[in-house]
C-alpha cells in the first residue's frame, strides 16, 4: 500500500524581480488573482487534495505570508462590530487549523532543489507534495487532487503534472519525455531542465506540482549546481528516476504561469470571468476595452 500524501511544501523564497516594483516590499506570492493571493490559491488546492501540513520555505521579506496564515484579531473584531459576517466567514475558511503550518527559511537563493531540501526535517521520511504558487492550476478537481488519484492508481512512486505548451516556450521550463500512455497518465522516461526547442524531448512541461518520495532529499544533498548555477530539483529527480518510477499526468485544466506578466493577466481574466459576482459585468467591460483598442486577446499555446 502506498503511503498517503499529507504534507506539502510551498517554496516561496524567490525575489519576484519580474514584478518589480510591485514586489519591492511585498512577496510575489501575495499578488492576487482577483482577490485571492497566489499563495492562498495554492494552499486551497492542497487542502482540497487532503493535505494536512503546509510547509512554507520562505526567505527575507516574506513575513507577510506568515501573517496571512494567522488570525488577525483587530481586523476580525472590527468586522464583527460592523456585522460583516460574509467577510469573517471567508477569513475563517481560508485559515489552516492551528499547528498545520510550518515556516522555515532558505537562507541563500541556491535554487528550487535547495529550497525543497530546506524542508527535509519537517517532512521526515514520508512522501510529500510540492506546489509552486506562481503556477496557478485552474482545474476541477484541483491539479494536486488529480495527481493523488494517479498516485493511488499507480501504486505510489513519484508523480509530476505536465502541461502542453508551444515549442517556443519549452526553454523556460523543465520538460519530460513520455512513454506508455494510459488515459492522461504516462511513464516519464526523460527530463531536461530548460532545454532549447531542438533538444526538448516533448512539449510537455513540468508545470509546478510534484509528488515526491523522501529519497529525493538524499539526491539533492549529493548534488552540485546545475542549469543557471542552481541546485535544481529536476537534476535530483533525474537521478532518482534510476531507482524509482516517475509518472506523468497531463492533468485536466489550464496552467497560468503567474511568474510571468502575461500569464498573470490571463489568470485574472479567466478567474474574473467565471466569478458569479463579477463575470457578466467584467465580460462587458472587457469586450468594450478590446473593441476600443482594436486588439485581439491571445494566450500562449493557443
Ligand atoms: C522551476 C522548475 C521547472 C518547472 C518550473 C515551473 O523552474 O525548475 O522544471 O518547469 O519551475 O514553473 P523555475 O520557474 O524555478 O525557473
Amino acid at each position: 500500500m502506498q503511503r498517503p500524501i499529507k504534507k506539502a511544501i510551498f517554496p516561496v523564497a524567490g525575489l519576484g524581480t519580474r514584478f518589480l516594483p510591485a514586489t519591492k516590499a511585498m512577496p510575489k506570492e501575495m499578488l492576487t488573482v482577483v482577490d485571492r493571493p497566489l499563495i492562498q490559491i495554492a494552499v486551497d488546492e492542497a487542502r482540497e487534495a487532503g493535505i494536512e501540513h503546509f510547509i512554507f520555505v520562505t526567505g527575507r521579506n516574506k513575513s507577510v505570508i506568515e501573517d496571512h496564515f494567522d488570525k488577525q484579531y483587530e481586523l476580525e473584531s472590527t468586522l464583527r462590530k460592523r456585522g460583516k459576517s460574509v467577510e469573517l466567514e471567508i477569513l475563517e475558511q481560508d485559515l489552516p487549523a492551528a499547528g498545520q503550518t510550518s515556516f522555515t527559511r532558505q537562507q541563500e537563493p541556491l535554487g528550487l532543489g535547495h529550497a525543497i531540501w530546506c524542508a527535509r526535517n519537517i517532512v521526515g521520511d514520508e512522501p510529500f507534495a510540492v506546489l509552486l504558487p506562481d503556477m496557478v492550476m485552474h482545474a476541477k478537481p484541483g491539479c494536486l487532487g488529480q495527481m493523488i488519484a494517479t498516485y493511488n492508481e499507480r501504486g505510489g512512486g513519484n508523480v509530476i503534472a505536465v502541461e502542453k505548451v508551444g515549442l517556443d516556450q519549452v526553454h523556460r521550463y523543465g520538460v519530460v519525455g513520455a512513454k506508455d500512455w494510459r488515459g492522461n497518465g504516462f511513464t516519464i522516461d526523460r527530463m531536461v531542465e530548460k532545454p532549447r526547442a531542438e533538444d526538448a524531448p516533448s512539449n510537455l512541461i513540468i508545470s509546478g506540482r510534484y509528488i515526491l518520495q523522501p529519497e529525493v532529499f538524499d539526491e539533492i544533498q549529493a548534488q552540485t549546481p546545475g542549469a543557471g548555477g542552481e541546485i535544481q530539483i529536476t537534476d535530483a529527480m533525474i537521478r532518482l528516476m534510476a531507482r524509482q518510477p516517475f509518472h506523468g499526468l497531463a492533468y485536466e485544466g489550464t496552467t497560468y504561469d503567474c511568474g510571468d506578466k502575461l500569464g498573470f493577466l490571463a489568470a485574472n481574466v479567466a478567474y474574473g470571468l467565471e466569478r458569479d459576482d463579477l463575470g457578466p459585468e467584467f465580460r462587458t467591460v472587457l469586450q468594450k476595452i478590446i473593441s476600443e483598442h482594436g486588439g485581439r486577446v491571445t494566450w500562449k499555446g493557443e
